[in-house]
């Protein structure tokens, strides 16, 4: 039996139970309760007067002052650059890079004349420091600590005062006054509380690093969502170099930014231009092979969707994708079929987006099913080709946000055509050079894109 001062708390929402439960009754994920022990219990009646509440407009508006990192964009999705006081949380697969973008950041604030503490409870500061000179940062009077116990790195970061700190990781640090590993639920919620307080009381921005695994098994980060002021993930492909940083929560700035950075020898690498990283060189004459202009945040990109229809050997048709949601290729190949008449039932069909990107909206259905068709009928693009639009289930093309973006994008890396979504919001204006399709459901946009 649990004792009193023993309770459970849900890996993965959160959620606080008196007993040990199979299946958390809040969010119903299985075998995620973790044990933790309570710290003191502060039973004591508060003594202070309560403060008295104010109208809102009697409050005078301070700007924020922020201060960049340097590194353009980390800066972008932290929504212009570090708010002091701020706690980030930089969550992410291990070995994706997380350390090596903080190191680098770091750095940079560093040598811009800013005091930055950086932490490792992972990593003795040798190791650290071969990274530094890995990254050739070896010459900044950045400060190191090697450190677990979280009360001895508040010490730390008490005497060094520093104007950044970096603690990697927050699941390696822990609370010798509570029971629990390092890692469980408990320890890492104590541990960044206690960081938050500093924060908070001390102005100090904090950076917390927090490994999370693809099945979020790993406790830890998902209870620290609700905490932290910013949440940004760092992912990417095992077998690509190329990363995205993305913000899933932000109390100072949008969520919809990317940063997107290569995996070099010598560190991360900003990419300012990811429209060329995701795109093959460009043979135009083969077959289901489609460009569609993304928005990802405020910046277009194009993005390279690449289908193969083959016949079924035998058995039920397969359908594969990566980097596009499988549901809404079904779907697409549902009103291929139906709409215009292509017999793909017996057919596999596999659909992936060039370099191993994620695309989530639906903006790139038209470019999905362009590739679809194309591959299907062994008809390449009639010229360099941009399509962009989404699909609806009669068969008729969408309007998608911000088109002229795309246009315009699609323009400068020289497309000569590129396909829209008709009905509405073309832009009077033709890019330079290339010629604006407008089409209003998916038979004209076949006609008009494939060369027959
Ligand atoms: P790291 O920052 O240690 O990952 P995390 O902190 O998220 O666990 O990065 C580890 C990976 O990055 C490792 O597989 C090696 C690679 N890497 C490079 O390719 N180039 C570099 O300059 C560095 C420092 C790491
Ligand atoms: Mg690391």
């Amino acid at each position: 039996m649990a004792s009193p001062k023993t309770r459970f708390a849900c890996s993965s929402c959160g959620y606080i139970s008196s007993r040990w439960l199979g299946r958390c009754s809040d969010c119903g994920e299985w075998n995620t309760m973790m044990e933790e022990t309570m710290g003191r219990s502060d039973s004591s009646p508060r003594k202070d007067n309560a403060r008295a509440a104010c109208p809102i407009n009697h409050i005078p508006v301070v700007e924020e002052e922020r201060f960049a990192t340097g590194i353009q964009e980390l800066d972008r999705v932290l929504g212009g650059g570090v708010v002091p006081g701020s706690l980030v949380l930089l969550g992410g697969d291990p070995g994706i890079g997380k350390s090596t973008l903080l190191m680098q950041a770091a750095s940079r604030v560093s040598l811009s004349g800013k005091k930055v503490l950086y932490v490792s409870g992972e990593e003795s500061v040798q190791q650290v420091r071969m990274r530094a000179s890995r990254l050739q940062i070896g010459d900044v009077p950045l400060y190191l600590l090697s450190e677990t116990d979280i009360d001895l790195v508040e010490e730390s970061i008490r005497n060094v005062a520093p104007q950044l700190v970096i603690l990697d990781s927050i699941q390696s640090v822990c609370k010798r006054d509570l029971s629990s590993s390092p890692g469980g639920v408990g320890q890492v919620r104590e541990c960044a509380a206690q960081m938050m307080r500093l924060a908070k009381t001390e102005g100090i921005p904090v950076f917390l690093v927090g490994h999370v695994t693809k099945e979020g098994a790993l406790a830890g980060p998902r209870v620290l969502e609700h905490m932290v002021d910013t949440v940004l993930y760092f992912e990417g492909e095992r077998h690509h170099s190329f990363r995205i940083l993305r913000g899933v929560k932000n109390r100072f700035g949008s969520t919809n930014e990317i940063g997107i950075f290569q995996m070099e020898n010598e560190g991360l690498k900003e990419v300012f231009n990811p429209s060329e990283l995701f795109m093959t060189s460009g043979v135009s004459d083969v077959t289901g092979s489609v460009v569609v202009p993304t928005i990802e945040g405020s910046r277009p990109m194009l993005v390279e969707i690449q289908a193969l229809v083959c016949p079924t050997g035998f058995g039920t048709p397969r359908r594969m994708t990566a980097g596009v949601d499988y549901n809404r290729v079904s779907l697409i190949l549902a009103v291929l079929e139906k709409r215009v008449g292509l017999h793909l039932g017996g057919q596999d069909a596999y659909v992936n987006a060039v370099g191993g990107v994620r695309l989530d909206e639906p903006a790139v259905d038209l470019a999905i099913a362009l590739a679809l068709t194309s591959s299907f009928k062994e008809k390449p693009m009639a010229g360099r080709l941009a399509a962009v639009g989404e699909i609806g289930l009669t068969g008729e093309i969408r309007p998608v946000p911000q088109l002229e973006k795309r246009i315009m994008e699609a323009a400068r890396l020289g497309f000569s055509i590129c396909v829209v979504p008709g009905g509405s919001g073309l832009p009077p204006v033709v890019a330079k050079g290339m010629k604006v399709a407008g089409v209003e459901n998916l038979e004209q946009a076949i006609e008009s894109a494939l060369r027959f």
